[in-house]
């Protein structure tokens, strides 16, 4: 599965969008060391601050299947079925990944890949708990 491969599945998730409200549709897919991919969209409600973004859905999926070892994550989004702009992971969602996934973790976006760290560089995870 190559980059474009995993940013086509990470488009066909976004045709589930649950986005009444932004009309904004987001899809991501997950691909896990294993070689499986887990789809996500975002999923709105009409108490706006419960929305679940597209790559948080994605990792819990894959999460609560057993899976925690990630390669990388493909994101769409659009507010029109043109994907061309680059949608970035928000910083929740980053937060989430970096609990599972290393600075070199890959993130896909219209405009080619990314790693992880050029993200989020200095990032608060279990070793700053000791
Ligand atoms: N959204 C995502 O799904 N992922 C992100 O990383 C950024 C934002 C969603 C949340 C909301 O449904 C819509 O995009 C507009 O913010």
């Amino acid at each position: 599965m190559n980059s474009n491969e995993l940013f086509g599945k990470a488009v066909e998730a976004s045709a589930n969008s649950y986005s009444p409200y932004s009309k904004f549709k987001v899809g991501a897919a997950l691909l896990t060391e294993s070689g499986n991919i887990y789809t996500g969209c975002n999923i709105e409600n009409a108490s706006y601050s419960l929305t679940m973004c597209a790559e948080r859905t994605a990792v819990f999926k894959a999460v609560s299947q057993g899976e925690k070892n990630f390669k990388a994550i493909a994101i769409a989004g659009s507010p029109n079925d043109d994907f061309s702009n680059p949608c970035p992971p928000c910083g929740a969602c980053l937060q989430v990944l970096s609990e599972f996934c290393g600075d070199d973790f890959i993130i896909i976006l219209s405009d080619g890949e990314h790693k992880l760290s050029d993200f989020l560089p200095h990032r608060f995870n279990s070793e700053n708990l000791h």
